[in-house]
């Protein structure tokens, strides 16, 4: 029997992972995030508190149950939070990777390491693997960052980058591009949306999935990991409205220059996703797919 520490797993992601994981019986699944279990099923795994910025605790922890695999899930997030707060921002997304790495080194453990596609620029997405990054804002420097560190680390690692994750978390406590638009058009709320940059929405159960895959396999090296359509954020807003049966009036193009976000955003992302098709055997939903899926789940939550 495998086992698997999973790091930030309230967040949506990290969730995933460990309802995919519960119950399996080939592996002994250890759930860690900051605080509480905000997961609403506790049984089929073990739950240990961890933050992951303190590195005695992530030792001790490591040392107790000796995982064959890490999955690091958390992090700080938030792109605007992170350029406005930057010294946050690099304790989460790099000093505490620097941490993990420490401590699966004492055990000699693999470990699959999330990034994304904020690492490139956004001047010729779609990406594969080896095109070079460049990030524009301090998240995708952070996340860079801790890259460099996995590949000079001299640890059996795999890092699967990913793009806008959506699905349903439990405790609904954080919201995505896809909850964003149901929630605020179906309050009656007008929305502004990004009509100037392009990605591929990722099913939170599909990439929850290749981390798995990538965990039981000790798969090794750099992974994209997304949804096959690279689409207009304006697109995917306006589709998940069409689904969803929702009012388009309260959806409001603008443009990125306009908006005027903290952090800059790459124009145009995406993700060539083949290599994981072939190695870490992920056969991702379509966006309508994906769409379908979310709404099972959200009709249970309402239930
Ligand atoms: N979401 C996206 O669209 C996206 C896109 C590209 C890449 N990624 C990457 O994919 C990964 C997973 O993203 P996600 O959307 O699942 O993130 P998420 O929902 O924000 O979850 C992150 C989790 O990490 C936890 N956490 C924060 N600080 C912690 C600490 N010090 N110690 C332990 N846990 C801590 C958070 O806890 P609390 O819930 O208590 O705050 C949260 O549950 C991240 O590495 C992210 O950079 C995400």
């Amino acid at each position: 029997m495998k086992t698997i520490l999973v790091t930030g797993s309230n967040g949506l992601l990290g969730q995933k992972i460990i309802y995919a994981l519960r119950n399996r019986s080939d592996v002994k699944c250890i759930s860690t995030s900051r605080g509480e279990n905000r997961m609403r099923e506790k049984s089929g795994y073990i739950y240990e508190s961890l933050d992951i910025t303190d590195a005695q605790a992530i030792e001790e922890l490591f040392l107790k149950y000796r995982p064959d695999s890490v999955i690091n899930t958390a992090a700080m997030t938030n792109v605007d939070a992170c350029e406005t707060n930057r010294d946050d921002a690099w304790k989460m997304n790099v000093t505490a990777v620097d941490y993990l790495i420490d401590a699966c080194k004492k055990i000699d453990a693999h470990l699959v390491h999330l990034s994304t596609d904020f690492v490139f620029d956004g001047r010729n997405g779609p990406y594969v693997e080896t095109d070079e990054a460049n990030p524009l804002s301090f998240y995708g420097h952070t996340k860079y960052e801790a890259e460099k560190r996995l590949m000079a680390s001299g640890l059996h690692w795999a890092i699967l980058r990913t793009i806008i994750i959506y699905g349903v978390l439990d405790d609904n406590s954080r919201s995505n591009v896809v909850l964003w638009a149901i929630n605020s058009i179906r309050s009656k709320k007008t929305i502004t949306v990004i009509n100037d940059q392009f990605r591929s929405p990722t099913l939170a159960e599909d990439l929850a999935d290749a981390c798995i895959s990538a965990s039981l396999k000790k798969a090794e090296g750099i992974y994209h990991v997304s949804g096959m359509e690279v689409m207009n954020i304006l697109d995917i807003v306006k589709i998940v409205a069409e689904f969803f049966d929702l009012d388009q009036q309260y959806i409001q193009p603008i443009s990125s220059e306009s908006l005027k976000q903290p952090a800059v955003r790459p124009p145009v992302t995406g993700f060539i996703i083949e290599k994981a098709v072939r190695e870490l055997d992920y056969h991702p939903h379509t966006f309508i797919e994906g769409l379908s899926y979310l709404k099972k789940q959200l009709e249970l939550v309402v239930k």
